[in-house]
């Protein structure tokens, strides 16, 4: 992991031999003559014509994420967001059916419930913790299921070795969303999951620079074993010229190539090559990241729940947590800087507590090198129904953390003034023991 987190996609194949691999800011790529870049359109060739469809910078990091996931190909995308978009557009749009967990981002809820809902696109929402609704929730129709392997913010693990299988006996390719765990912590891949999407944003960059999204073929889909439902990668494309299920065949991806033709070039979704650079750098430190930041959460995450002002802390380590056998068997290096902790006292105190911090910055990222809160009902979930909000586990209370990679007394401190500030805004009556 931290070998190839540094080398993989990058074999200094440029003029200078450069080191770290070079931003080429080029909108369009001279071509040798008529014939070759015809080919290119053609797809006859490999190569770049235009970086709205493809780069060398965004290459590279298109191939570390691919070495790094374990998969046999990747497309960069210019956020998380139109990775999900993307990702799921290119399995079940137009009109297709998706299941998903009842616990994702709320950016990815309401995408469904709105965006994708005008394209035709239906969804039915399941527990993914409650395999017998997850099961009852595929219909015929159904074309992906979408999950987070740790969600956002409550920090829930699922296992997704009963959820692919379920979902593979219907044959329907599962989405992982696994921008908290990052192929640090976790490989959706490992556990039968199809494709990877991540906000690269998050802790990939590690430094709060850069919107970033990358979408990953783990290789188990095969559109050719179901050929009459997947017609639009298995027969040839009208506008292409290619049948996009050839490219397995090739090794490559034909979901990705169909993606990349079709949506990240129509919709112009792309990555810029400075961005891709920035992703990259960040992706060296990964793996040292995510090991303190994990051990460091989980630390805080016992001394919060020891709070008289806590009601409730939503981690995996936790004693009372369903999920919590899963953190030993699949989440061994560790469950990210991100969980919540739900607050007595409701928005109240949740107010108090965030501007009483000094430390931590009340800011609507995580992920960062900096330690971050926010409160999820007023923002990142603000536009769900209070069903969604419940069944994600976001109460008015709620506070996410993201721990960054600060000193973690200092930390602690930090949040101790915040923990103080909560208690002052308690009703007499409730007022809890410091
Ligand atoms: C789990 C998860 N997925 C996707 C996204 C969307 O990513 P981006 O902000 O890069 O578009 C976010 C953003 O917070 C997220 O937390």
């Amino acid at each position: 992991m931290s070998t190839a987190g540094i080398h993989a996609g990058w074999t200094r194949a440029d003029t200078h031999r450069a080191l770290t691999p070079p931003i080429y800011a080029s909108s369009a790529y001279a071509q040798t003559s008529h014939s070759s870049l015809r080919a290119l359109f053609e797809r006859r060739a490999d190569g770049f014509a235009y970086s709205r469809s493809g780069n060398p910078t965004t290459e590279v990091l298109e191939q570390r994420i691919t070495a790094l996931e374990g998969g046999i190909g990747a497309i960069a995308v210019a956020s998380g967001q139109a990775a999900t978009t993307i990702a799921l557009c290119a399995l079940a749009a137009p009109g297709g059916h998706v299941v998903a967990s009842s616990r994702l981002y709320g950016g990815t809820t309401e995408l469904l419930d709105d965006t994708l809902a005008d394209l035709g696109v239906t969804t039915t929402v399941a527990d993914p913790w409650d395999l017998e609704a997850w099961e009852a929730a595929f219909t015929p129709h159904t074309r992906a299921a979408i999950v987070e392997s740790i969600a956002n913010p409550g920090a829930q693990l699922l296992d997704l070795d009963a959820l692919t299988a379920i979902a593979h006996a219907h044959d329907v390719p599962v989405i992982v969303d696994s921008t908290l765990a990052s192929p640090a912590l976790y490989r959706p891949g490992d556990h039968g999951a199809d494709v990877v999407v991540h906000s690269a944003t998050k802790y990939l960059c590690g430094h709060g620079t850069t919107i970033a999204g990358l979408i990953v073929d783990t290789g188990r889909f095969d559109p050719r074993r179901c050929p009459e439902r997947w017609e639009r990668l298995t027969t040839r494309n009208r506008r292409f010229g290619v049948t996009f299920a050839d490219e397995y065949a090739r090794g490559g991806s034909g979901l990705l190539a169909y993606a990349r033709a079709k949506y990240v070039t129509d919709l112009g979704a792309t990555l810029p090559a400075t961005s891709a650079q920035q992703i990259l750098v960040g992706i060296e430190t990964l793996d040292l990241r995510l090991r303190k930041i994990s051990t460091d959460a989980t630390t805080l995450a016992g001394r919060l729940a020891a709070a008289g002002e806590v009601a409730e802390v939503h981690h995996p380590s936790l004693p009372g947590r369903p999920d919590r056998h899963l953190v030993a068997r699949d989440f061994p290096r560790g469950t990210s800087g991100v969980f919540s902790i739900d607050l007595h006292g409701g928005e109240d105190a949740a107010a108090a507590f965030c501007d009483a911090l000094e430390l931590w910055s009340l800011a609507v990222n995580l992920g960062d090198a900096r330690s971050l809160v926010c409160h999820p009902a007023s923002t990142t979930h603000s536009h769900l129904t209070p069903a969604q909000r419940e069944a994600c586990g976001v109460s008015e209370g709620t506070v996410r953390l993201s721990v960054g990679l600060e000193d973690l007394e200092d930390l602690w401190g930090d949040l101790s003034r915040g923990l103080d500030a909560a208690r002052a805004v308690l009703p007499e009556a409730r007022a809890v023991p410091a």
